[in-house]
């Protein structure tokens, strides 16, 4: 009945964090929220962009540039659309990698109006020249461009409208401190709590109109990583579950049944997290273990393995990451039944010992 799904497909992953846009974008479109209001969790985030929205609005300037950064799934994109909903200006979408050449970007900023959003995800993949155009435009919105040719070519500044920039990205370290510097609101969305998931897992099963008990919300919510992306999709993988072996209704038992047929545990974690902790203890002794050496080891890339798989498993204090790599922790060793034991056969936590500088 089900496809099978290859251990190390980390593609086709259930859990998978990353933005599937064939996929799931039409359902993710309808799931997401459009007010602060229903925004659910994040509330020192909901509570500043209030001050701000309003500040601005009263003002009646554009609201200053805002970077969103954070694991993937938290919400940075329906956050920036309920921004410039909040603010009844326009979006306009685009991504780093879109903007090819500055001119690209030169003729999106001269095409907004005054008070638009332009929002890019992604930005810590602009490249250095298109990322220069971006300069006078967030500080003084203007953009610089050359005339002509040799030596009669000259620079002439252009105005452009004032408008609010809106970066999302899930590595703030990568952006350039000249970009970075340049916002003036940073966001940093944190995981979700379980009942933070179990309110979103109602609100996108009243959308989907799928019958689902509070407890069975909650059943979905505490295997979802932190991640309201994951939740949703959990929701829906259940939800047939419901329809096929139960009479529709998402229960605590149907949720855990239909878990467990996924292969996820009740910390949420799948195959790969496990096999991913059980390499760092069989083959390097529980850590540490360099991340391009752990990559290599399980067939995936270090990038995604610091983006998507390690922000949980730090979270639930199963993986240390320490100056000489990634650790395994003795409650991993635990969940994964497998008796905590280091080299020497002493009990010592990896993650500790490998804290001491020597
Ligand atoms: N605070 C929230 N309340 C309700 N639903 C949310 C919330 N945050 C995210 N979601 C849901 O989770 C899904 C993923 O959110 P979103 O696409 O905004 O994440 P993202 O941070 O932009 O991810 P990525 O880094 O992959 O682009 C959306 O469908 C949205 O419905
Ligand atoms: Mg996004």
């Amino acid at each position: 009945m089900m496809e099978e799904v290859n251990e190390f497909d980390f593609e086709n992953r259930i859990l998978s964090n990353e933005y599937d846009a064939n996929q799931d974008s039409e359902v993710e479109n309808n799931l997401r929220p459009k007010v602060l209001d229903d925004y659910i969790g994040q509330e020192q985030i909901k509570a500043n962009l209030r001050v701000y929205i309003e500040s601005a609005k009263l003002r009646s300037e554009a609201l200053d540039h805002v970077l969103l950064y954070g694991p993937p799934g938290l919400g940075k994109t329906t956050l920036s659309g309920i921004i410039a909903n909040e603010m009844g200006v326009n979006i306009r979408t685009t991504s780093g990698p879109a903007i090819e050449k500055p001119g690209d970007l030169a003729s999106i900023l001269t095409n907004l109006q005054d008070g638009d959003v332009l929002f890019i995800d992604e930005i810590h993949r602009l490249t250095r020249a298109v990322e220069e155009i971006l300069y006078p435009a967030m500080e003084d919105y203007a953009i610089d461009i050359i005339i002509g040719k040799g030596p009669s070519a000259r620079s002439i500044r252009l105005p452009i409208p004032k408008f609010t920039l809106i970066g999302a990205t899930t590595r703030a370290g990568q952006l350039t401190t000249p970009l970075r510097d340049r916002f003036g609101v940073l966001f940093r969305l944190e995981l979700y709590t379980t009942d933070e998931l179990a309110t979103i897992v109602k609100r996108s099963a009243s959308i989907l109109e799928i019958d689902i008990t509070d407890d069975g919300a909650k059943a979905i919510a505490s295997r979802s990583r932190g991640t309201p992306r994951i939740a949703n999709r959990l929701l829906k993988r259940v939800r047939d579950f419901a329809i096929i072996k139960g009479d529709g209704v998402i229960t605590p038992d149907i949720a855990k049944y239909a878990l467990e047929s996924l292969e996820i545990d009740e910390l949420g974690l799948d195959n790969i997290d496990r096999r991913m902790l059980e390499a760092i203890i069989k083959y390097y002794s529980g850590g540490p273990v360099g991340l391009e050496t752990l990559a290599a080891t399980i067939g995936e890339e270090a990038i995604t393995i610091e983006d998507v798989y390690e922000p949980y498993l730090m979270q639930i204090g199963f993986l240390a990451r320490t100056p000489r790599g990634r650790c395994a922790t003795r409650l991993a060793y635990e969940h994964l039944g497998i008796p905590f034991f280091t080299n020497g056969g002493s009990k010592q936590a990896p993650g500790q010992s490998s804290m001491q500088f020597d």
